[in-house]
């Protein structure tokens, strides 16, 4: 079997980068693609966040570099490919655009739109901007793997969320054109699609006073950990799986969605009428 044959798995012994890696499931995404012997690329906006999980990664015995990037900003990821690659002494074997930001609380038309600007600049431009310049590396190449990391938001049409929804919906949408361009030239295209997940994202995020009370408690009482959600999202890639939704909510709620989706969004805006005071 040559060196890439249907034997070789994406997540083990990779090239890797990862954007928003100083935390949270970017932070466990690297740590795991380390232990399954890879080098990784740790790039965030947050330096010393990405200089934490490096070291920790290399006290451990691997091989990381910390990188400053923008995913909103196309120069920045730029940038980091030819980083990465001059790194690797190659082109990258996976690459997982994962930065994001949280934001909610306030319904459309009360949501201002820099606030609105702000989540689609990092959490949808971001993977574009990934996206963008990292596919024609890895199609030269023939070979490796693309995490895009959404959300069960993509779908989920929770009220007081739009401007996240939408930015998750749009990186859902990008993935499944993404891997339709790429069939057939050996790179997947993986997205992630986790409910709640226990990360800092509520605390860094633009989330009113009372959503972020319910986004702490559904985070304590249901979260996964991201370790977890990374050790089965990298799984899913290996099965050449396009989707990954590590959590039967998501599952239970993707389903739903798709065959009855009037009567699920209905179903939403009644219950957040009877749950909201
Ligand atoms: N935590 C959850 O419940 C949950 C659920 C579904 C999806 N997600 C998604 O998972 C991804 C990771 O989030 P997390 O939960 O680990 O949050 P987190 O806040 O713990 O980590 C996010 C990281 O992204 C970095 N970042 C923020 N803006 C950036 C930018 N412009 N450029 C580069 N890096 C930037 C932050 O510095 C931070 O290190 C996000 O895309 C998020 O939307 C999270």
């Amino acid at each position: 079997m040559g060196l890439f044959g249907s034997s070789k798995k994406r997540s083990h012994d990779a090239a890797a980068v990862i954007t928003g890696a100083g935390s949270g499931i970017g932070a466990a995404f690297a740590r795991e693609l380390a232990n399954r012997g890879g080098r990784v690329v740790c790039s965030d906006i947050d330096e010393t966040a990405a200089g934490a999980t490096v070291d920790a990664i290399i006290a451990n015995g691997g091989e990381a570099l910390a990188s400053r990037c923008d995913v909103s900003q196309l120069d920045d990821v730029t940038a980091l490919a030819i980083q990465a690659q001059s790194w690797f002494g190659g082109p990258p074997t996976v690459v997982i655009n994962n930065a994001g930001v949280g934001a909610g609380g306030l319904p459309i038309g009360e949501l201002s739109v820099d606030d609105w600007q702000w989540v689609l600049d990092i959490n949808l431009w971001g993977p574009i901007h990934g996206c963008h310049v990292f596919t024609p590396i890895l199609r030269e190449a023939g070979y490796g793997g693309i995490i895009n990391v959404a959300s069960a938001a993509a779908f989920g049409a929770a009220p007081g969320m739009a401007a996240y929804n939408v930015s998750k919906a749009g990186t859902l949408s990008l993935s499944e054109t993404l891997a339709a361009e790429l069939s057939g030239t050996g790179v997947n295209v993986t997205v992630l699609c986790p409910t709640f997940v226990k990360t800092n994202i509520v605390d860094a995020g633009r989330i009113s006073d009372r959503s972020t009370q319910l986004a702490d408690m559904l985070m304590r009482w249901t979260g996964f950990s991201p370790e977890r959600v990374a050790r089965t999202c990298l799984d899913t890639m290996d099965r050449d799986g396009l989707y990954c939704m590590p959590q039967p909510d998501a599952r239970i709620g993707w389903g739903i969605k798709r065959f009855t989706p009037t009567v699920y969004t209905r179903a939403v805006g009644l219950t957040t009428r009877f749950t909201t005071p």
